[in-house]
Order: structure tokens, then sequence, then C-alpha cells
């Protein structure tokens, strides 16, 4: 094992894309960590068939077949720490996480959302924001938290609104900036450039400048 990699886990419950473009961050030498381990709780997701397809270990468990949120959670631990994980990245994991869960991974625990974060924590945020006659909108990656897409944030992306863009047109313009932000979010946390608690948020257009 390469011990200047970290050992990540992502946890994720759609397509999988950012997924994918972690993992060729990861294979690039761009991120110096290794993804050990997939958690998905959706047994038809399409993350599945993209990690299996990159060689990545999966793990799926149904989350309507365990009773609560705490007996879930406490298997999804389970499986990070059979797995050695030192740092939990959410991508796209339509689950609440119990406080148990967040507590055991403070500093350590990662998302991202789509939206410029204060703006849109929740759901539909494209749509949020198309209504609302937004012409900027974007993606944050930030440091997971007991309260709901407000914990610190790491670095955001902005992203234009078109004339005439839809919720699906925006999401794929939105998702394609993703797959830069995100490794380079992850990167900064490692280095130890941003931290929960000094976090040390940025935009990724004016880092690469
Ligand atoms: C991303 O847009 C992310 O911001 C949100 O869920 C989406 C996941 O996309 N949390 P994918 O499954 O990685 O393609």
């Amino acid at each position: 094992m390469d011990r200047a990699k970290t050992r990540i886990a992502v946890l994720a419950s759609g397509d999988g894309t950012n997924l994918e473009a972690l993992a060729a961050s990861c294979k690039r030498g761009e991120l110096a960590a290794s993804i050990e381990l997939v958690l998905c709780n959706v047994p038809k997701a399409g993350v599945l068939t993209r990690a299996r397809n990159l060689g990545l270990l999966t793990k799926c468990g149904d989350h309507r077949e365990v009773s609560s949120r705490e007996l879930f959670d406490e298997a999804l631990i389970s499986a990070l720490r059979a797995s050695r994980i030192e740092f939990v990245v959410l991508a796209g994991f339509m689950r609440l996480l119990s406080s148990s869960f967040v507590k055991s991974f403070h500093g350590r625990l990662v998302n991202i959302h789509p939206s410029l974060l204060p703006k849109y924590p929740g759901l539909n945020t494209h749509q949020r924001a198309l209504e609302a006659g937004d012409r900027l909108t974007g993606s944050t990656v930030h440091f997971v938290t007991e309260d709901l897409d407000a914990g610190p944030a790491v670095l955001q992306v902005q992203v234009p609104i078109a004339d005439g863009d839809t919720v699906d047109t925006l999401k794929e313009r939105v998702k394609t900036q993703e797959h830069r932000l995100y490794p380079a979010a992850i990167s900064r946390c490692l280095s130890g450039l941003s931290s929960i608690e000094t976090p040390n948020s940025a935009l990724l257009d004016d880092l690469e400048q």
C-alpha cells in the first residue's frame, strides 16, 4: 500500500459520475487518495455498475430493509472500519446520516451539494434556481455536520445559467464542473488546507488562475 495515499470511501445512491471523476483523479495521481470502498443504499443505482467497472470494492444494502436509521448507519460504520477508511466522501448519497455517524467521522466527512450554499440547501436546487430567475448557480463542497447542508464550505464552483436552461441542462452543466471541483476540494482537505475548524473556502477558478 502507498502510505502517502489516504484511504477513502465514497457513499452514493445515483449515477456515480462524481465517483468516476474521483477515481480518474486518483489514477492520474492528482488526488493523493485511494478509493477503498463504495457504499450504496440503492441496489439498482448506476454507481454500482460504474464502481464495478472501475474494479472498486462495493457494498450495497437497501435501507428500506433495515428497521431504523441508527441500525443502518451502524452497518455503514462497521463496513468503513473494516476497510480502515480514513476519509468519507458523500457523492449523491440521498440519505440523511444519523448523528452518531456524523460524530464518528467529524472533520473527515464531506459532501457535494449542487448550489452555491448557503443558497438552496436541501432538494431540487436547479428547479429553485430557475424559478428564482438566478443567472448564476454552482456547486459547493462542504464538511458534513448535523445540520443539513450547513457545514463549513471547502470550495465552490460557479456555473452560469443560460436562457432556455432546463433542470436537465443545468444539472449536466453543474455536474461537469463538479467533476473538477470535488477532487480539488478533497485535495485541500487531505493536505490540511481546509479543515472543519478552520475552513478556507474559496472559488475553484480563483485557485486555478
Ligand atoms: C451531484 O450533482 C451532487 O451535487 C448531488 O448529487 C449529484 C450526484 O451525481 N449531491 P452523480 O451520482 O455523482 O452523477
